[in-house]
């Protein structure tokens, strides 16, 4: 696994120090409040984890599927969310925990989906913003790093179902998925 990395951008002391900022910033902006988190799997599943033991607050967790890739690096622009949604936001202060924010199309369709049900605030964290690709008009609220135009996999990041146990995020060699 390791021999298909390129370069890691951000390791595992990066992100461990990043997620606990961000831990602390979403503890003070919600003080008093009962979050629902919604990780988007299976991407975020390794952020959530971290992020949710770094909020000292009583929230709620759950997950939603979202997915707009096949096996390729391209997102394909056609959102599909899971049907096994199957709980209450009305009147709730949602956070959307995302891997990645790419184009944006995904997370823009959950955010539309997730507001039309009623929530009483939304916002959204994502470990990564990749600015260069955005199509969807959207912003994080709460974000870890930037990141550049590059195919990034680790931290629960896949190409292909794999790489998601790496615990960086790194840059493939293009031969891996050329
Ligand atoms: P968007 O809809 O284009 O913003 O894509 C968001 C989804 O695409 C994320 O939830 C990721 O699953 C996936 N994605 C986008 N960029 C990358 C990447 O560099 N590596 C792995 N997955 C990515
Ligand atoms: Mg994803």
């Amino acid at each position: 696994m390791r021999e298909d990395i390129k370069d890691i951008l951000f390791s595992e002391e990066d992100i461990g120090k990043r997620v606990k900022e961000l831990g602390i910033q979403i503890t003070k902006d919600y003080a008093g409040k009962k979050p629902l988190l919604i990780g988007v799997l299976k991407g975020s599943y390794v952020f959530l984890a971290d992020i949710a033991r770094n909020i000292d607050l009583d929230c709620e967790i759950r997950f939603i599927t979202a997915s707009s890739y096949g096996v390729s690096t391209i997102s394909s622009g056609d959102v599909k969310i899971g049907m096994d949604f199957d709980f209450e936001v009305r009147g709730r202060d949602v956070l959307i925990i995302e891997d990645i924010l790419d184009s944006g199309v995904t997370l823009s369709a959950l955010r539309e989906f997730i507001t039309q049900r009623g929530c009483a605030s939304l916002k959204i964290c994502t470990l990564l913003d990749k600015p260069a690709r955005r199509k969807a008009q959207i912003v994080s609220e709460y974000i870890g790093f930037e990141c550049p135009d590059e195919f990034v996999v680790g931290y629960g990041l896949d190409y292909a179902e794999r790489y998601r146990n790496l615990p960086f995020v790194a840059i493939l060699k293009p031969e891996v998925y050329s």
